[in-house]
């Protein structure tokens, strides 16, 4: 049955923030699909996700070939929810894929190539059931590569109109210098690049914003809670609930250690003198850089989407308070 979104979704027009020096706003938050959105998770639970996003206001689903597990089943369940549901609203939404990680065995279904970019477009757009994707992105630089080749594929995928956009995703300064000239010699300018930047992981503020802003290339923050623990998930243990308690293959209950747990707990009081939850806290001062346009969470539950769009009432930061979340890090 098709969902009627909610008219209220786009009543707050400063929601938006332009992309680079683009044509195209993205929302200050998007949604993506790496972890609660595979064949093993409650499609319920997905869909609400996602229903609940788009009547926030999020027009911004950020997917991967190898979302799951298993790999490729987010895609397959977004590309079940959006005919489902929202097969009306396409046009509202901005969709985007990407690869470079490991997604098919032999030499073909990994890194850089022209061979695996564009069969891997071609799988995703199957899997989604979709023309096009909005936004296709070299997942990772390979080393072994020639970037034209990689860049080269990525402008073919703009050009034949399987996408609209050409992204990067964990390019380093210096490569995503090199690789927007080719993009942009090309044709098919880079629109953005998608880097880890949280409160503990600043290493964009040592090159990489700064030539986003120079080349006019979005930024979209990805795991912008640190996967949780930039929230008040663990500041009473670990919940058997949380990533790190039921899926820690990325979020190891090792990493939160004793040190950590101080600083997050030190940035929940500040947080909770700005009137903020610690989440909230964390998104404003990703997008208070002026390379990031935009925040692009996870959820495994439709409050945490609510206490996040929340966040966007409160996004400035006095300079002392900004000062004392630096000493907080240090510390
Ligand atoms: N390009 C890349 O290489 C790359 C790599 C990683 C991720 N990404 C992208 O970034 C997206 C986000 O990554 P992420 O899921 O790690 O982001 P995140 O926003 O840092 O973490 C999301 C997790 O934090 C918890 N959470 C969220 N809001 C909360 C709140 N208000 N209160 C308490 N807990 C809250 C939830 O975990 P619980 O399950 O514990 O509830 C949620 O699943 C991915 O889906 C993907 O699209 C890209």
């Amino acid at each position: 049955m098709s969902h009627h979104p909610a008219a209220t979704r786009y009543d707050n027009p400063a929601l938006y923030r332009r992309c680079g020096r683009s044509g195209l706003k993205l929302p200050a938050l998007s949604l993506g699909l790496w972890h609660n959105f595979g064949a093993v998770d409650n499609y319920a639970n997905s869909r609400a996700l996602i229903l609940r996003s788009l009547d926030l206001g999020i027009t911004h689903f950020d997917l991967a070939n190898n979302y799951g597990p298993p790999p490729g089943s987010a895609e397959e369940t977004f590309g079940k929810i959006l005919h489902a549901d929202l097969a009306a609203h396409r046009d509202e939404l901005i969709i985007s894929t990407k690869a470079g990680y490991n997604m098919w065995d032999g030499p073909y279904g990994d890194w850089g190539s022209r061979k695996y970019l564009l069969s891997s477009l071609d799988q995703s757009l199957r899997r989604m059931r979709l023309d096009y994707v909005d936004i296709f992105y070299s997942h990772r630089p390979d080393p072994e590569t020639p970037l034209e080749e990689t860049m080269g594929a990525v402008a073919h995928a703009v050009r034949s109109g399987k996408a609209l956009y050409a992204g990067l995703s964990n390019y380093t300064a210096e490569q995503t210098t090199r690789a927007a000239k080719i993009l942009r010699d090309l044709g098919t300018p880079c629109l953005i690049h998608q880097p880890k930047y949280h409160l503990f992981e600043r290493a964009i503020e040592r090159g990489l914003d700064r030539v986003l802003l120079d080349e006019g290339i979005g930024g979209i923050a990805f795991c912008p809670l640190a996967q949780g623990l930039l929230t008040n998930r663990y500041l009473a243990g670990i919940p058997a609930d949380s990533r790190a308690g039921h899926d820690p293959r990325f979020l190891k209950p090792g990493h939160i250690t004793e040190e950590k747990l101080a600083k997050i707990r030190s940035l929940d009081a500040l947080a909770q003198a700005r009137g903020q939850s610690l989440a909230q806290l964390s998104l404003a001062w990703v997008l208070r850089n002026p390379a990031i346009t935009s925040a692009l969470i996870g959820a495994s539950k439709v409050s945490q989407i609510d206490e996040n769009v929340a966040a966007l009432c409160h996004l400035g930061f006095a300079p002392d308070e900004l000062a004392r979340i630096d000493a907080i890090l240090a510390s």
